[in-house]
């Protein structure tokens, strides 16, 4: 089988050993090197061509788990490139084990979320193909929002696949299947094909177990027709991190009001300030933890809010957690400058947000 030359330092002893549970902790951490992409600090959409260091066919993999299907088949195609998504720490590890262990050099992962991965790491019509294989299948009606395979997504892909690129999709759940099928059929830019999967498919980790129990294994693939021509825009990286001055002063922390939390809503966000505290022996700093809801995207942030040598108080984001600029960040600070104003009687001389 052809192999690419290896990324990253050699294996050795504890690159190989498997990683563990929670129990037991992995022994191999994410570390910087070829195969991770520290995402949230690359410009948008991510230079795949650079991260690679050549241009080859880009292929999508969303919830890769152990990554045996990711490695397996980036070792039968050593002439194309294979992303990775994952949202589990502990499945990040043991596919850059598995990465090192296996020396395949056309494998490249990161730690997010497939909603706002799709949008903001990749390029309009960058992609060849996704797959998803055996994706949580939230089987309560309530739950369905959970689901990957919907609307939202089908149209995210239409914008971010070739023509004729793909959604592969390999499930042991027959309403999920009917469901991402009438999603797809909603969208109404795909057509759907019945094909037999490679075998590899059906053997990862998940596939095996469900064999094991009996389960049939489905296979669908939707084929795009119809790209879209309008494209969901990225973001950009921000010139300052958002912040504001104030002048005021802080108040005694048992003088305000025991349930202080805020929620500010916006278009398709809402940001809730949970509660401020006072940094131990500094009374004139305060940290803040919000929580940014966003279609794509949660973050839990803090936001400080500090005196300066001027006397004004700076409040600004914290990069602490390295949050993304989005536009309902930035309305996390504007959230925290209200709140201050309204609990301790600050006012705003600047807003830079
Ligand atoms: C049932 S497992 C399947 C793993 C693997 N594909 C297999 O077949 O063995 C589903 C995987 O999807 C991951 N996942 C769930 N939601 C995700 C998302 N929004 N983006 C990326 N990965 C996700 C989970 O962490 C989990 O590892």
């Amino acid at each position: 089988m052809a192999r690419l030359p290896a990324s990253g330092a050699p294996a050795d002893a504890a690159a190989d050993a498997p990683g563990g549970d929670l129990a037991t902790p992995p022994r191999v951490a994410p570390e910087p090197g070829r195969a991770w992409v520290a995402w949230r600090r690359a410009p948008f959409p991510v230079d795949w061509s650079k991260a690679f260091g050549r241009s080859a066919p880009l292929h999508l993999e969303v919830g890769f788990g152990d990554g045996r299907f990711t490695v397996r088949r980036a070792l039968e195609a050593p002439h194309e490139d294979y992303v990775g998504l994952e949202v589990s720490t502990v499945s990040v590890q043991r596919a850059l084990a598995r990465i090192r262990r296996e020396r395949v050099g056309n494998v490249r992962v990161a730690k997010v979320g497939a909603a706002v991965a799709l949008r903001q790491l990749f390029a309009p019509h960058g992609l060849q193909s996704i797959t998803v294989n055996f994706p949580d299948p939230w089987p309560k009606e309530r739950h369905e929002r959970h689901r990957l395979l919907r609307r939202p997504f089908f149209a995210m892909a239409a914008s971010r696949l070739v023509a004729g690129g793909e959604i592969r999709l390999a499930t042991d759940h027959p309403e999920y299947l009917a469901f991402a099928r009438d999603e797809a059929r909603a969208d109404g830019r795909y057509e759907l094909l019945e094909r037999v999967p490679p075998t590899a498919v059906f053997e990862t980790k998940y596939a095996l177990k469900w064999r094991e129990q009996g389960k049939p294994l489905h296979y669908q693939v939707f084929r795009l027709e119809r790209p879209s021509d309008t494209h969901p825009a990225h973001l950009e990286a921000p010139a300052t991190m958002p912040h504001a001055f104030l002048t005021g002063t802080f108040p005694d922390p048992d003088q305000l009001p025991s349930d202080a939390k805020r929620v500010e809503a916006y278009a398709d966000a809402h940001v809730i300030v949970h509660e401020g505290a006072q940094v131990l022996g500094g009374r004139d700093r305060w940290l803040f933890r919000v929580t940014v809801d966003e279609t794509e995207l949660t973050q839990q942030l803090l936001v400080v809010a500090q005196r300066r040598e001027s006397g004004e108080v700076i409040v600004r984001l914290e990069r602490f957690g390295d949050p993304l600029i989005t536009p309902a960040v930035r309305g996390a600070v504007h959230a925290v400058v209200e709140w201050l104003v309204e609990h301790a009687g600050f006012a705003v001389r600047e807003r830079n947000y």
